[in-house]
């Protein structure tokens, strides 16, 4: 096999065979039989032909096994996973995982750390002192059979292809072709090893999918992958024209998913939570309909069973689960600072990713790797999309440890756009299964 012949049968458009994209996945991966100059060419050919499902399954299944696949089979019962395509204030792990896991799933989530307007998963997490991501992977297990949840740092080399693919589809102009995407996603999820994926693909200005059309073909192609792979699959398509919640930053979004657990978190986050939580119910079979599952989701809600859940899941990461019960004890900002209209209007758009933006130069998230999270920054929404403000009321809040935000209040002012028409904002606007 030559990588030349592949490059020029994709480039006519033409489908390749399971032991074509091996090879084109694998020569690059080691290095050796396919040279970077041609994996850009064969990128850029699928970024203009596609592939079928079957081919996106294949390239899945290459990159996949280019690395370990996490081994879950020691872990007893069903075992669930979700993902998010990245939103400004998405800290549903933190309200659908405890959620789950109170009701006997397994929640077994490994991640690795990345670079981002506002902290990862893990970030968030880090903010409650003394929790801990670092745990073997024999003691994850065990977690996770002694209390059904574990939420901890990637130790293990998942997909290591797709490390090295992203990064050439960086700087070669192929990040937004669709196979790609999802392959790339796809082998991520499927070395984590869990039985049932629920995916949240994000939609909108500050999202990779800029409309529903783009995003129902990834969601469908990542949910075909996931099936064609033996996995019971949902997504659901949400709105990334504002934050999810009003909270952006680690300890704030922290604080917003403990409100949430108990009952008082801002309506489209708990919306979302639920919406997530019940699809993983039902596909873990605990519940015959969405109905069921989504009034299930509530109960663990109403009986704060998710909340000690969370309780436990710190308890067991080495972290002060005081502050769960009492989330005023988290270190507060030095200045909080207002963001004011200077119109009358109906909130029509908050662009994320410019929240984003001002959450990162604020410190709350990383533009280096080797950069240092200040957990106790961010912005706080007073107002969402749909919301009537007057002038001189207050847009958001920004939480910051520096007197000087001018910066910072820039992007948030510029962030808000005000109109004349209401608003209704739909968050979930589909579902993919
Ligand atoms: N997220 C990923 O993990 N991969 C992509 O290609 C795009 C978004």
């Amino acid at each position: 096999m030559r990588a030349v012949d592949i490059i020029e049968k994709k480039r006519n458009g033409n489908k390749l065979t399971e032991d074509e994209i091996k090879f084109m996945v694998n020569g690059f991966t080691k290095g050796d039989t396919v040279q970077d100059y041609q994996m850009s060419a064969f990128n850029m050919a699928v970024y203009f032909q596609g592939m079928d499902d079957e081919e996106a399954t294949w390239m899945t299944k290459a990159m996949l096994n280019s690395g370990d696949i996490l081994d879950l089979s020691k872990i007893h019962g069903v075992k669930v996973d979700k993902h998010s395509t990245g939103g400004v204030g998405d800290k549903t792990s933190l309200v659908v995982a405890p959620l789950v896991a109170s009701l006997g799933i397994k929640f077994a989530k490994m991640s690795g750390r990345g670079l981002g307007h506002t902290g990862g998963t893990l970030d968030k997490l880090e903010s409650i002192p003394g929790y801990t991501i670092g745990i073997k992977e024999e003691d994850f297990i065990n977690q996770v059979n002694r209390i059904g949840i574990a939420l901890i740092g990637q130790t293990a080399d998942l997909a290591p292809a797709d490390k090295k693919l992203y990064a050439l589809r960086d700087v070669t102009a192929t990040v937004e072709s669709i196979p790609l995407i999802a392959s790339s996603i796809m082998s991520k999820k499927l070395a984590s090893g869990a039985d049932v994926i629920s995916l949240d693909v994000k939609v909108g200005s500050g999202a990779f999918m800029k409309n529903l059309d783009q995003a129902t073909k990834l969601a469908e192609l990542m949910v075909s992958i996931g099936k064609m792979c033996g996995k019971k699959m949902s997504a659901e398509l949400t709105n990334m024209d504002e934050p999810l919640g009003l909270a952006v930053g680690n300890s704030l979004e922290v604080i917003e998913a403990i409100d949430t657990l108990n009952g008082h978190g801002p309506k489209d986050f708990t919306e979302l939570c639920m919406e997530v939580s019940a699809e993983l119910i039902l596909d873990s079979g605990l519940a015959k309909s969405h109905e069921e599952a989504y009034k299930l989701a509530l109960r663990q809600i109403e009986n704060k069973e998710a909340l000690h859940k969370f309780v436990e899941l710190v308890d067991a990461q080495g972290g002060d689960s005081s502050y769960i019960l009492n989330p005023d004890k988290f270190p507060k900002a030095k200045y909080i600072v207002p963001v004011t209209s200077t119109k009358d209007g109906y909130v029509t758009r908050i662009d994320a990713l410019a929240i984003g933006h001002a959450s990162m130069y604020l410190g709350g998230g990383r533009a280096k790797m080797d950069d240092k999270i200040d957990h106790a920054v961010g912005i706080v929404l007073n107002k969402k999309v749909g919301d009537y403000v007057e002038k001189g009321e207050v847009l958001a809040y920004i939480h910051a440890n520096k007197e000087d935000v001018s910066l910072e209040t820039k992007c948030v002012f510029d962030a808000y756009a005000i109109g004349d028409t209401k608003i209704q904002p739909k968050l979930i606007l589909k579902v993919v299964k």
